[in-house]
């Protein structure tokens, strides 16, 4: 099972880094699989530190956030390992590097859990939330996709949008279109294969 989670880490001078990552998990059990694409700074971090902390978190504008430049959430200290925890995640396990899978795209790391501390209640699933993070995950993959399934996706992706957002939803989506249209125009003005969102940023 993957779970959508707020990986935190940290550098050997203690600086925070925030990133969403598809954590590899079973429903119950203390094993956590972190899988970075090569270059990551969390894998960086983890190979580092040897922890990490893994949020759980239905506020997804740190989702859109993080893929739209925006890192800077609150934050307070770990309860058992020097890190950081998200300050509005609804849980968190904080986890030790056990052993890497080494590979040149995407190592596997290997955590156990140390500690897992509830915050607030899990209230409920929502569509906008999915949207928001498929839209995310559409993001950061605009170079592999071509547009004709980027709008496909959004389209179908904006029905539980508009019909079950909040306010923080909506938020989210609005910084994700924002880079979304910018590649989409960026791409439509230089038809050649190879345009990429790197060079579509202002
Ligand atoms: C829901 C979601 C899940 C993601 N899962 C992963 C993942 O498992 N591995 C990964 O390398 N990037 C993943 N990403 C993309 C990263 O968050 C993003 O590229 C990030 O900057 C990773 O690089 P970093 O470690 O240098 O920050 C995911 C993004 C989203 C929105």
């Amino acid at each position: 099972m993957i779970q959508e989670t707020i990986v935190i880490t940290q550098n050997s001078s203690g600086v925070a880094h925030i990133a969403p990552m598809g954590v590899h998990t079973q429903t119950a059990g203390d094993e956590f699989i972190i899988l970075p694409f090569r270059p990551s700074t969390t894998l960086n971090n983890l190979l580092e530190s040897k922890t990490a902390v893994i949020n759980y978190c239905d506020d997804v504008r740190v989702f859109a956030g993080c893929l739209t430049g925006r890192r800077d959430w609150p934050l307070k200290a770990a309860e058992k390992i020097n890190g950081q925890v998200l300050d509005c995640a609804l849980a968190h396990t904080e986890v030790e590097l056990v052993r890497v899978e080494d590979d040149e795209t995407r190592p596997k790391l290997f955590c156990k859990a140390v500690h897992t501390v509830n915050h607030a209640p899990f209230k409920g699933f929502n569509r906008a939330q999915y949207s928001v993070l498929e839209a995310a995950i559409l993001v950061s993959r605009l170079n592999m996709l071509p547009l004709e399934k980027i709008q496909a996706e959004l389209d179908y992706l904006r029905i539980g949008l508009e019909k079950t957002a909040g306010g923080r939803e909506l938020e989210a989506w609005g910084w994700l279109m924002t880079i979304i249209e910018k590649h989409i125009a960026y791409v439509a003005s230089q038809p050649e294969a190879g345009a990429t969102i790197a060079e579509a940023k202002p």
